[in-house]
């Protein structure tokens, strides 16, 4: 049990799933600390600079009010005229005030703490240069913010008005709204983290079975299908594994029909010269004529075997997808003619006419041996496949982009339900009436991988009992 949950924890976290929700979470948690980061910042920085002008707004109202009595604030009477104003502002705005001279002489101060020192500060310093600053500091774990402006009488800077507040409110005020952010934020990562779930889900959850579909394939069952749902890329991804398994099922299933069509027509002559020579072992003694037509049963079984390997081999030879096609321009014309010569004695001693009807001579780029060895398996079947006293008739037309050699014949035919087989190796319509003609069944598989490798097709139309007519289309190109 512990081992197993162990593979699937390590399985887990090097699936696609893990991979796609980690990334997303990291990508939106650092999306969420950037903008806490940039906010903070932000609220303390138009925090500051609101209180520093509030501040010093404050010191601007208390400067004007008591400038005109500066001169005179060493009379007990004024000078407690101005401590009330000081005093007052001080609670108000919960700052410290202090009045200071050009000296830099505290003259008041509303916690009655500093006065006659000196305060040699640098807002102080600026102050009587006649600039307002404020600056703020930390003290340990406090905030304090100092402003200082000048006291202006008769256009003359006769001293400063100086404050210090204490500034914590600003970064507590910003750390509460940054605390409901955060959770804010927290929650958005927690939903943030279900969305990715289900993401992830849409992504693997095809591609983990596909996985399985391409495990089964690898097991040999070619009929796995997986499910496609939509037209993305995973879908098309779907389809493709489809066609595939589709293939390897067709090329699986003629393999298998090949391996035992072969052993099927090679053991049909094994069979026939077994009994023939259990017959001849069965006696001691046979008339000499018996023992010669035994031997040439044996002989032409012998025949037939070589026949089939013979054809067998050139048909693997020119299934081999490296095989080169000796191209030379050839005039169809000759060709065609070359292979009736051929067939001639056969069909004579059939009585069966062989006419070639052509217009115009034809010159295209082929590979002559193959093709006269396709033109000699088709117009050899129109002879066969015809009785006596029949006709062949071969004609070669010029098309657009192609040429069409037709092999017409009135002999036989093929049944419907056999035509689209004809073409498959070692398919032969009626095996008795095949058996008397003698045959593979791979002429006509040779003729179409021929014609295939020259990027032609076959056509045919046949009628029992009518005739039969065979039509192989090539490119000119
Ligand atoms: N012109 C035709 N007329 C009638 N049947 C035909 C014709 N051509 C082919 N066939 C049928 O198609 C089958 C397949 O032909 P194919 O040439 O492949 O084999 P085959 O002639 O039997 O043997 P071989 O390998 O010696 O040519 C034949 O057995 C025959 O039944
Ligand atoms: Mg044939």
């Amino acid at each position: 049990m512990g081992t197993i949950l162990r593979i699937r924890k390590k399985e887990f976290f090097k699936s696609i799933r893990w991979k796609l929700v980690s990334t997303y979470l990291i990508l939106i948690a650092f999306i969420l600390l950037l903008t806490i980061i940039f906010i903070r910042d932000y609220l303390i920085k138009s925090n500051v600079s609101e209180t520093q002008t509030n501040q010093l707004a404050q010191s601007n109202i208390i400067s004007s009010q008591i400038a005109p009595f500066m001169n005179n604030v060493n009379n007990a009477y004024t000078r407690s005229y101005v401590e009330d104003i000081i005093k007052q502002h001080s609670l108000d705005s919960r700052s410290r005030v202090l009045v200071i001279d050009q000296e830099m002489h505290v003259i008041l101060d509303s916690y009655d703490d500093f006065e006659s020192q000196n305060l040699d500060l640098v807002e102080v310093d600026n102050a009587l240069m006649g600039i307002n600053s404020a600056n703020i500091y930390r003290y340990k774990t406090d905030y304090i913010m100092y402003t200082a402006v000048p006291i202006i009488f008769q256009n003359e800077i006769i001293g400063v008005i100086f404050m210090s507040v204490n500034a914590d409110f600003i970064f507590e005020n910003v750390q509460n709204i940054l605390d409901k952010l955060i959770i804010i934020f927290l929650i958005a990562l927690f939903v943030s983290f279900f969305i990715s779930v289900f993401f992830a889900e849409i992504i693997s959850t095809p591609i983990e079975s596909l996985t399985e579909s391409v495990k089964k394939v690898t097991l040999g069952n070619y009929q796995t299908k997986v499910e496609v749902k939509g037209n993305d890329e995973i879908g098309a991804l779907g389809n493709a594994f489809n066609s595939m398994s589709v293939k390897l099922f067709q090329v699986d299933d003629r393999r298998k029909k090949f391996v035992s069509n072969v052993s099927h027509e090679l053991r049909t002559p094994m069979t026939s010269m077994k009994i023939v020579s259990d017959t001849l072992l069965s006696q001691d003694h046979w008339d000499e004529a018996i023992y010669r037509e035994f031997m040439q049963d044996i002989n032409s079984e012998v025949d037939r075997l070589n026949n089939i390997i013979d054809s067998l081999l050139y048909l693997v030879r020119i299934e081999k997808d490296e095989i080169e096609l000796d191209y030379s321009v050839t005039y169809v014309n000759y060709l065609i003619e070359k292979v009736i010569k051929t067939i001639k004695p056969i069909a004579q001693m059939k009585h069966i006419e062989i006419t070639f009807i052509s217009n115009n001579k034809i010159q295209i780029n082929l590979d002559q041996e193959k093709m006269q060895q396709c033109l000699l398996n088709i117009v050899g079947n129109a002879v066969k496949y015809t009785p006596e006293n029949g006709m062949v008739n071969v004609s070669l037309t010029d098309r657009r982009d192609t040429i069409a050699i037709s092999i017409m014949d009135n002999g036989i035919g093929i049944p419907e339900k056999d035509v689209p087989f004809i073409f498959d190796r070692f398919y032969r319509v009626d095996e008795a009436r095949a058996r008397k003609t003698g045959g593979t069944g791979l002429g006509l598989s040779i003729a179409q991988q021929i014609v295939q490798l020259h990027q032609g097709s076959i056509e045919v139309t046949s009628h029992m009992n009518q005739g039969t007519d065979i039509t192989i289309i090539l490119p000119k190109h």
